[in-house]
């Protein structure tokens, strides 16, 4: 099945923090495969603004080593790699300072009306003041866009700070709020599960629903971004953005349309149902983890405190939460979260548990009857299954066993799909917002968050430890055994 290739105009693409991390893992080599698919028109050019001292050259000798890194090698293709560099330029801009505003606006200046993507790929410390600078330097045009990475503040006042920052600069309409989770090829498949099958939606509610699950593990720590990472805390980077943003796909009525608002808007019903998890209640449903020293795939691995350099840190490398969504569909039926880092395995999987048969017609040599589940996996292995019973073939009665409905996308579809970030930044290109949070999502968002972070300070108490290479301390095993219920493994 050959993929489309949906056609853009000329475009100009401005990556801020353009000799960073985030550019040379992701963005650089996302650009690269949307011109090999022939995606990205001839004129269009792509500049790369950090503080360096540094010429176009050795711009595009940072790309191509960029993209000799972090593209498969069946996909460098040289003559590709060159008509790609070709499009790249470097300005040197002091994004705190007077230093090389000048020098982009004359870079720009002949094309004013073409589609401008600002990508702000640097601290969001720096995020306000870019977007003023911009301003001032006459940059900000009819057809600009702005996009900012998160984490967008840490806490709902310092959110609500970047994002008027911004906002005084761009409209909402141009602001692109990235969470790249929502780009991931299941993440766009629950919407077509969900909305694009009658067979899903009459039993999407508590009535047929015993729980959800959703867990995103990883197995890597964290990797020299200890710096930022201790500020954070799984709380904040996962589950405050990726995991909510998950649990509303899951979670959220039909939208009207794929429109943008239409989405966010019923998104954001379910941000503002969460049950608010305070100081009462947060000892009971959340559970926070750091890991120890413990084993890996490459061996034994450090723990976090050793990384860290430090004897002790408050932060958690692990969470897991029981959440309640208190409206008429899903009051009933929790949703169990879990992320950390170090885990026994890296796996992003969404688990939809039916509840049992109100009544079995078979007899007990039929052997036991276990719950349908849906299960979508983001990663890896992409795909879906959907859990179901059947007679166990062959002679000897009837006997039961359950069987997954196998749709694992790497056999089915040959293909290679686009990553998450390639996906978003031509949605940027082309002004389409659906996939982006608004503002008033990332705030409601904070505002649930906010709390669970409050009775954790307040409770004086430090995450609990967890081997490396673990599923977590057991309290989070706990967590949902006490329910009567398990964290899915995968069973075929
Ligand atoms: C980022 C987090 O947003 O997502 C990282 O800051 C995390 O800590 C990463 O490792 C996970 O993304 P993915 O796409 O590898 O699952």
């Amino acid at each position: 099945m050959a993929s489309r290739v949906i056609s853009v105009d000329p475009f100009d693409f401005v990556a801020f923090g353009g000799t960073g991390d985030l550019v040379r893992r992701k963005l650089l080599p996302g650009l690269y495969h949307r011109d090999r698919v022939g995606q990205i028109p001839a004129e269009t050019r792509i500049f790369g603004v950090a503080r360096a001292d540094m010429d176009d050259a050795a711009y595009r000798d940072l790309a191509r080593e960029a993209i000799l890194a972090h593209v498969p090698e069946h996909e460098q293709e040289d003559e590709v790699i060159e008509r790609f560099v070709a499009r790249l330029a470097y300005v040197a801009v002091d994004a705190l300072g007077d230093t090389g505003w000048s020098d982009l606006a004359a870079r720009l200046a002949d094309a004013p009306d073409r589609v401008r993507v600002y990508y702000l790929a640097t601290g969001p410390d720096l995020f306000g003041e870019i977007c003023r600078r911009l301003d001032r330097a006459g940059l900000v045009t009819p057809a600009s866009r702005v996009v900012v990475e998160k984490p967008i503040g840490k806490s709902l006042a310092s959110a609500q700070v970047v994002n008027e920052a911004v906002g005084q600069v761009f409209a909402e309409t141009q602001i692109f709020r990235i969470d790249h989770y929502l780009g991931k090829e299941t993440v766009q498949n629950l919407m077509a599960l969900r909305f694009a099958n009658a067979l899903f939606e009459p039993l999407w509610n508590a009535a047929r629903i015993d729980h959800v699950q959703i867990t995103v593990a990883e197995s890597l720590g964290v990797e020299g971004r200890a710096g930022y990472y201790d500020g954070a805390g799984a709380l904040r980077d996962m589950v405050q953005n990726h995991i909510l943003q998950l649990l509303c796909l899951v979670a959220m009525e039909p939208p009207a349309s794929l429109d943008a608002d239409a989405m966010r808007d019923e998104k954001l019903k379910v941000l503002k149902s969460l049950k608010p998890i305070g100081a009462s209640e947060a000892g009971r449903v959340t559970v926070r983890g750091q890991y120890e020293k413990g084993a890996a795939a490459e061996g034994a691995v450090a723990g976090y405190l050793d990384e860290l350099g430090r004897s002790s840190s408050p932060t958690e490398t692990f969470v897991a939460l029981k959440v309640e969504i208190e409206n008429w569909r899903w009051a009933g039926t929790p949703f169990y979260l879990r992320s950390g880092k170090r885990m026994a395995e890296r796996v992003s999987e969404i688990v939809v548990s039916f509840r049992p048969i109100p009544h079995s017609v078979f007899d007990e040599a039929a052997g036991p009857i276990h719950r349908n589940e849906l299960v979508i996996r983001l990663q890896p292995d992409e795909g879906v299954k959907l859990h179901v019973m059947i007679k166990d073939p062959g002679p000897g009665g009837m006997r039961l066993i359950r069987v997954p409905l196998d749709m694992t996308f790497a056999e089915t579809f040959a293909e290679r799909h686009a990553d998450a970030y390639e996906r978003l930044i031509m949605d940027v290109v082309r002004g389409n917002q659906t996939l982006f949070m608004r503002r008033d999502e990332v705030e409601a968002a904070w505002t649930w968050v906010d709390p669970i972070l409050t009775a954790w300070a307040a409770s004086g108490e430090p995450p609990k430890a967890y081997r490396a290479g673990t599923w977590g301390p057991s309290a989070a095993i706990a967590l949902i055994e006490r329910d009567g219920r398990t964290w899915h493994e995968d069973d075929a």
